[in-house]
């Protein structure tokens, strides 16, 4: 499925969403206990047609942009990343990535499909703040955010159950100033200029 291929990065390419991405693979994602660990996912079984009504819902409405990451050697369908609750006023929208692919972590392709995406927020949706919450125990996506110049905006506390116990949850956000002062840092900055720069 390379020809959906939409935003490309070295190690990573994003690509449209298919349905059978939101398929078998999804659902041993979603009920993988270590893959969910941090996340508010997890909290119940996940089901197929559950994941097909949440891709549906995704096909259907302008407030959310969700792509597939793929391992850019072999196209492998290893996550997904997106842009949620897109807020066309106040221009601002929430971020969120899975990489289900256990094999594939830690090796910067979650980083990588993060600044993809949060360039093509600023750059295309035109957004002045791209926000996220990360569990303050999730200590590489908390590495990884804050890296990429996301800041605190503050705690949420006790916010999320799981697993017999609460967890805090950490608000950050990158506004569009700061993204462009980031950039020049981050590793994709050169795939970014190449593909979401004014020509
Ligand atoms: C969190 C997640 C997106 C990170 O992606 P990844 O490809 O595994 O991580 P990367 O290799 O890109 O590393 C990200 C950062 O964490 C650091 N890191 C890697 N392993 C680490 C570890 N065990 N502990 C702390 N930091 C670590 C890396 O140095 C990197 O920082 P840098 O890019 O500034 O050098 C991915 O593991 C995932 O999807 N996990 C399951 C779902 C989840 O937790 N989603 C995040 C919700 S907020």
């Amino acid at each position: 499925m390379e020809e959906l291929k939409y935003l490309e990065g070295n190690r990573v390419y994003l690509r449209s969403l298919t349905e059978s991405d939101y398929g078998e693979k999804m659902v041993k994602w979603v009920n993988d206990k270590e893959v969910t660990r941090y996340l508010a996912r997890g909290s119940r079984p996940g089901s197929l047609i559950e994941l097909q009504a949440e891709y549906k819902s995704y096909s259907f409405n302008q407030a959310d942009v969700v792509l597939a990451i793929c391992d850019a050697k072999t196209n492998e369908y290893i996550g997904v990343v997106g842009l949620y609750t897109i807020n066309p006023m106040a221009r601002h929208a929430e971020f969120r990535i899975l990489i289900g692919s256990k094999a594939h972590w830690g090796q910067g392709y979650g980083a990588e499909a993060t600044e993809l995406i949060v360039a093509y927020g600023f750059r295309i949706l035109n957004l002045e703040k791209v926000w996220l919450g990360v569990n303050s125990e999730n200590q590489k996506a908390h590495k990884s955010y804050t890296d990429r110049g996301f800041k605190t905006e503050g705690t949420l506390r006790n916010e999320l159950f799981r697993n017999g116990r609460y967890f805090d949850i950490v608000r950050m956000s990158l506004l569009r100033a700061e993204f462009e002062e980031n950039l020049l840092k981050w590793k994709s900055k050169d795939y970014i200029a190449k593909q979401l720069s004014a020509l």
